[in-house]
């Protein structure tokens, strides 16, 4: 099928064209992000790739849809980033990639929890400008300590399996009790006895109306002074503003995130020859006890050669049936981030 991959860098095609050999789809990668201004290089192209940070609203599916194109290949297993009402009225499909390494994510959890624990960030500095002192890099035993797990599904589950190979307790909130966790110990609890009790707060839940701005003013002021605060899940699950307010305070020993309620201004490109404009963003570098990744969480080699191998058998899977099992079901989607 010939297929447009907007957003695409070299990483993105390295893998793509290694998966492709066996597949022989006919891509154009191109370097704009998904756009007004660029999604008319969609028009003769029966199917489109794109990526969290593309956003397609009602006019542009219009677009997409009057030249020609029937599919939409999210190479993401979320899919907030498009009007799912105004594609089904369009009658355009969507596949995505459902999972694609829950590792990934659930390790990078734990990399900022290290990181900022053991102030390995500013260890890194001191020690290559010559400063062997250790005062202000004291951490704490992550055994014994209790770890809150909001969400705990796939990347959930394996976060909690790693914290529990450090010896820590485990707390859970979530709708559904997932077994995995609940062999491991994990104690299901509501969320304010998990804000209660947790040395450490990992966020593994998705983001819908419902959890928008779950950890807000309310939940910090609930929490343990100075716990740690890890997200990798979407950046609108944390109340940026309440969270700096919980730095200040010390509410919030440690923040790592990987996942920012703004970022789409800013993560995945190099923008460091231009002034940053997000005041709350820049305030947020400032302190000491925070960790900020660019939503590189899903970032290993094994999660982007199966976003790869997914991604073009969900294309190859619709153009010989019309159908396609990591198809999004619409109604169901809408009905999902109702
Ligand atoms: P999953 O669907 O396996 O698990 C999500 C769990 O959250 C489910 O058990 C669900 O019942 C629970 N949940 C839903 N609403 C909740 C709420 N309001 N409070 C508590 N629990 C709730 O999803 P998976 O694969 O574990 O992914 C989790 C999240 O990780 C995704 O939603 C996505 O936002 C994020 N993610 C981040 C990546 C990154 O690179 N930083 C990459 C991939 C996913």
């Amino acid at each position: 099928m010939k297929i447009a991959f907007f957003n695409t860098k070299t990483y993105d095609r390295q893998f793509f064209e290694t998966a492709n050999i066996q597949y022989d789809h006919e891509i154009t990668f191109l370097e704009s992000h998904l756009s007004p201004e660029t999604v008319s290089l969609a028009s003769g192209f029966p199917a489109i790739c794109i990526f969290i940070n593309d956003y397609l609203n009602a006019s542009m599916l219009e677009t997409l849809a009057k030249g020609g194109t029937k599919l939409i290949a999210l190479r993401s297993a979320g899919f907030n980033h498009v009007d799912l009402a105004a594609a089904a009225q369009l009658g355009l499909e969507m596949v995505r990639v459902p999972a694609y390494s829950p590792y990934a994510v659930a390790e990078h959890a734990v990399a900022l929890i290290l990181s900022l624990n053991r102030k390995v960030h500013r260890a890194y500095n001191r020690v290559r400008e010559g400063n062997f002192s250790i005062d202000g890099l004291l951490g704490f035993d992550l055994h014994s300590s209790t770890v809150g797990v909001i969400g705990t599904g796939k990347i959930g589950a394996i976060f909690a399996q790693i914290m529990k190979g450090f010896g820590c307790k485990l707390l859970g909130y979530d709708t559904y009790q997932n077994p995995t966790c609940l062999n491991l110990g994990m104690e299901y609890v509501d969320l304010s006895q998990l804000f209660a009790q947790s040395d450490i707060i990992s966020l593994h839940c998705p983001l819908t109306p419902e959890s928008h701005h779950l950890i807000n003013e309310a939940a910090i002021a609930q929490m343990k002074s100075g716990m740690m605060l890890i997200n990798t899940s979407r950046g609108g699950l944390i109340d940026t503003q309440a969270a700096i307010d919980g730095l200040k305070s010390g509410a919030i020993g440690y923040l790592g995130i990987d996942v920012y309620e703004q970022e789409a201004d800013l993560f995945f490109e190099d923008l460091s020859n231009q002034v940053i404009q997000d005041d709350t963003f820049q305030r947020l570098l400032t302190f000491p006890n925070v960790i900020v990744t660019g939503h590189q969480a899903f970032f290993t080699s094994q999660a982007l050669s199966n976003i790869a191998e997914t991604t073009l058998s969900n294309i190859t899977e619709f153009e010989k049936t019309g159908n396609c099992i990591n198809i999004v079901r619409m109604e169901q989607a809408i009905a999902s981030v109702k």
